[in-house]
């Protein structure tokens, strides 16, 4: 069969920059992006998008009220639908059977519901959504349970390989896609169908195609062997500052094995994004769920590695300032979980914040993308600062780099902006304005350490060996 309309439920991260690519790169198909947010499909149809993504508004304005639509009427656009994506969120559950680790599938079931309980007609149903292995098999129960007569639904797992901030390019030339089906002749055929929409721009050698539960499963292996090379790197971090080892050095090194490579060994304060841990966690819950306690403890020490290396990184900031941060003032440069996105999830600098706000700091915090109210949603937390007005006693959001370091005793670098590099900011101009001495700590090796000792501070990186101590 060949697609000429899709639906996609959820207009977030994953779905809205995924299908507005389609409906770029196959002028000929419809697509419809709904969603329940109605703020979020107006953000969608205005000039001001719901996402920062680097060049997603040339996709979206190009093709937006011609092939592509956003809109909150989900039934309509489920019926109008020959293919459907199911992309709505999978958060880890915070409550009840596997709280902390399983994924809340809350979503992903009442999406299908409405699926089930709207659809006239014969659809291609697509998980998009990063889920437990066996979730089609729940899908398909639900669809199958629900559907009027004559009517079928083929299920396809379709996982997202994008990283945010390069969305576009990853999704205009992804290094794979995969498309798993069931292995029947009807499951066979959906699979064909989806393969024929990729091919409009992907090569066909990149379009992998495998069982249900091989895609399903790959999606999570994928991202914790991501995020098990970050933390393997950040547990090195360690060792070369007790050491005098430099942790670049050790990278490349290492990554300069073809067997290895040079990717995704960038020692960092830690890992955050709104996939790595909930799919690691996910996969432990797995793991436990089949009574492979082993399997499990190995994948979870990944996540473990990563806390850690955020608390050895405010320790040493601590430790660094004399052991007190009480009433000194803090410059948090980055409140992202990376660069290039407005995305907060998971970021390390919300856990670093509430730290240096426990010990009393007076944190002046600056991003260029994260917008305000996402700051103060992600900071309050019971125990810690309970409502916004206790988080502003302690938090400053700045306009620029410039105002949140002047008279600060540290600034510390938790994004890597490129904004924030010593090529692009005038560090002389921090320096003369903030107390001294004057500590700059580093947190993503983006800084010229050298180069900001010679003008005078007190530098810190994370993965390498002050040798001058605190000088
Ligand atoms: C990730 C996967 O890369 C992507 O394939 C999947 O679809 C979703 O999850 P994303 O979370 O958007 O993408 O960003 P990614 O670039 O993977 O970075 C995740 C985190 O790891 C960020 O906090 C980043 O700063 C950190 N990181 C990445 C490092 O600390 N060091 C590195 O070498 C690479
Ligand atoms: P991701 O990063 O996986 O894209 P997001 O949280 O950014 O996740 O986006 C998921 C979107 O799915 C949200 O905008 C949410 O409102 C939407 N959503 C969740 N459930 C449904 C549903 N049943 N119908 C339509 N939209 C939904």
């Amino acid at each position: 069969m060949t697609v000429k309309k899709i639906c996609c439920i959820g207009a977030g991260y994953v779905g809205g920059p995924t299908c507005a690519v389609i409906a770029y790169k196959c002028p000929g198909i419809q697509v419809t992006i709904v969603d329940l947010n109605q703020a979020r499909i107006d953000a969608w149809n205005s000039d001001n998008l719901p996402i920062y993504e680097p060049g997603l508004e040339d996709v979206v304005f190009a093709r937006r009220g011609k092939n592509l639509f956003f809109s909150t009427d989900v039934d309509k656009a489920i019926n109008d639908a020959d293919l459907i994506f199911v992309s709505v969120n999978t958060p880890t559950k915070k409550t009840g059977m596997g709280a902390g680790s399983a994924a809340d599938l809350a979503y992903v079931e009442s999406a299908t519901r409405r699926i089930a309980e709207v659809a006239t007609s014969s659809k291609i149903v697509v998980e998009k959504s990063t889920v437990p292995c066996r979730t089609a098999q729940s899908m398909r129960t639900i669809l199958e349970a629900n559907c009027r007569e004559n009517i079928r639904f083929d299920i396809l797992s379709n996982p997202e390989f994008l990283a945010e901030g390069t969305a576009i390019t990853d999704l205009f030339n992804p290094d794979r896609v995969l498309i798993g089906a069931l292995q029947t002749e009807e499951g066979l055929k959906a699979q064909q169908a989806l393969v024929e929409i990729y091919t409009h721009w992907v090569p066909i050698e990149r379009v992998i195609t495998t069982n249900l539960w091989s895609s399903e499963l790959s999606k999570l292996a994928a991202n914790a062997m991501l995020a098990q090379r970050i933390s393997s790197i950040n547990a090195l971090s360690a060792i070369c500052e007790a050491t005098g080892a430099d942790v670049d050095e050790v990278a490349y090194a290492c990554g300069r094995d073809s067997r290895i490579g040079p990717k995704f060994l960038k020692a960092s304060v830690g890992f955050g994004g709104s996939c790595f841990q909930k799919d690691i966690l996910n996969l432990v819950y797995l793991a436990e769920q089949f009574h492979l306690p082993e399997v499990a403890a190995y994948w979870r020490q990944v996540v473990i590695m990563n806390e850690y290396q955020k608390e050895r990184f405010v320790h040493r900031i601590i430790s660094t300032l004399f052991n007190t941060i009480t009433n000194k003032k803090i410059a948090v440069l980055g409140f992202a979980f990376k660069k290039d996105t407005g995305d907060t999830r998971e970021s390390a600098a919300i856990t670093l914040i509430k730290d240096f706000i426990q010990e009393h700091a007076r944190v002046h915090l600056y991003d260029p993308k994260v917008e305000h109210a996402q700051i103060y949603m992600d900071l309050i937390e019971p125990g810690v600062a309970d409502s916004k007005a206790q988080v502003e006693k302690h938090l400053t959001i700045c306009s620029s780099a410039y105002e949140a370091c002047q008279d600060a005793d540290a600034v510390v670098v938790v994004t890597e902006w490129d904004e924030f590099k010593d090529t692009h900011l005038d560090y002389q101009k921090i320096y003369d304005s903030m107390h001294k001495p004057a500590f700059i700590f580093d947190g993503r090796l983006i800084l010229d350490a050298p180069k900001l000792r010679k003008m005078g501070f007190k530098v810190e990186v994370i993965g390498k060996h002050n040798l001058a101590g605190t000088a």
